[in-house]
């Protein structure tokens, strides 16, 4: 049984194996019935328009049942801890929650965002680890704490679909934002950018570096696949001459549990660490990417976002093919 976790666990190969598989599923007209039969948690601990719809939707095109579950909405709230005594404010453990839904399901898939409280704890990934840990079907990351692989799959398909497969200066940028957010799309932006063997630059500000244990895996999976990585705080320079831009706002670490104080640091970036015209003039032709969901005019200027660069909408359709072939991979027998 494999799960997917994080892209890390992936070979470049399977990766690759796995957009192929993305790209056959766009074009095809008549979608194999692959999970007829079989239906698919998705738990959502966070909100969510993309992951949710295009999961949802894919899992019904593969003719399977997608069941959702919001635990503390629509299903009990959940405790992940071992050892704990639960006389608070959780119904039910995950121990139990995952090996139930596993009596029924084909496969979970799950998203919970970090609580931005405690960076040592969070940064270990304790819920989607705790929900892999009772799985006896595959778990699929639909973006924890550390990580959102569907998103960065979907994102290297794009890459290759609108730039072509050759390696690329891809650049993560840092951007203004008035409230720090999670880690999980840049890192695993930046981890799928190495692992593909891009030239990745990360761009943003002292004091905004990712964890550095994912940093050196980063810089492990770029010298195996023949790419390099660069981190720089200069902006402007690391636009130059790049062929894709991939904006995204996230936390300092050193503030992490400290909103107040991360709002007052990254003050003074406001307008200065923001995607427009003049920074896109100086790149290669560079595509316009990010998840979704954006903050126009904060993040990136209508501008931007509104020109033929843009293909942040391709990038969300892509969400639905990458979970079909990520789907079709782990809950298929042979590896
Ligand atoms: N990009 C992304 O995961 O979007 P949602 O949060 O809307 O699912």
């Amino acid at each position: 049984m494999r799960n997917f976790l994080t892209t890390s666990e992936w070979s470049r190969a399977e990766l690759d194996q796995l957009i192929d598989s993305a790209l056959q599923f766009k074009s095809a007209v008549d979608q194999p019935k692959l999970l007829a039969g079989k239906s698919v948690a998705l738990v959502f601990f966070n909100p969510s328009l993309r992951t949710r719809a295009s999961m949802q939707i894919g899992i019904h095109e593969l003719g399977g049942n997608p069941v959702v579950l919001e635990p503390g909405g629509t299903s009990w709230t959940l405790e992940h801890r071992d050892g704990v005594v639960m006389d608070a404010d959780k119904t039910e453990h995950v121990a139990e929650f995952v090996r139930v839904l596993a009596r029924y399901c084909s496969a979970i898939g799950v998203r919970t965002f970090a609580a931005l409280r405690n960076w040592e704890e969070e940064r270990m990934d304790p819920v989607l680890r705790a929900f892999a840990k009772y799985s006896e079907v595959p778990v699929i990351n639909l973006e924890s704490a550390m990580h959102h692989p569907c998103q960065a799959l979907a994102d290297m398909m794009t890459i290759r679909e609108k730039s072509g497969a050759e390696r690329k200066r891809v650049v993560l940028t840092w951007a203004w934002h008035p409230k720090p957010l999670p880690m999980a799309v840049p890192n695993s932006f930046a981890l799928g950018a190495a692992q593909m063997g891009h030239d990745l630059v990360i761009a943003h500000p002292k004091g905004y570096e990712l964890d550095g244990e994912l940093m050196a895996r980063i810089q492990e999976q770029a010298a195996g696949g023949g790419g390099s990585v660069e981190v720089t705080n200069d902006s402007a320079a690391a636009f130059t001459g790049a062929d894709v831009i991939y904006a995204k706002s996230w936390g300092s670490k050193q503030f992490y549990g400290k909103p107040e104080r991360d709002i007052d640091e990254r003050a003074r970036y406001r307008g200065r660490w923001i995607v427009d015209e003049q920074k896109m003039a100086r790149t290669n032709g560079a595509i316009f990417m990010h998840c979704l969901p954006v903050r126009r005019n904060v993040i990136v200027t209508d501008t931007v976002i509104d020109s033929p660069a843009s293909v942040v909408i391709d990038e969300a359709e892509n969400r639905l093919h990458a979970q079909k072939a990520i789907m079709k991979k782990v809950m298929s027998t042979e590896y």
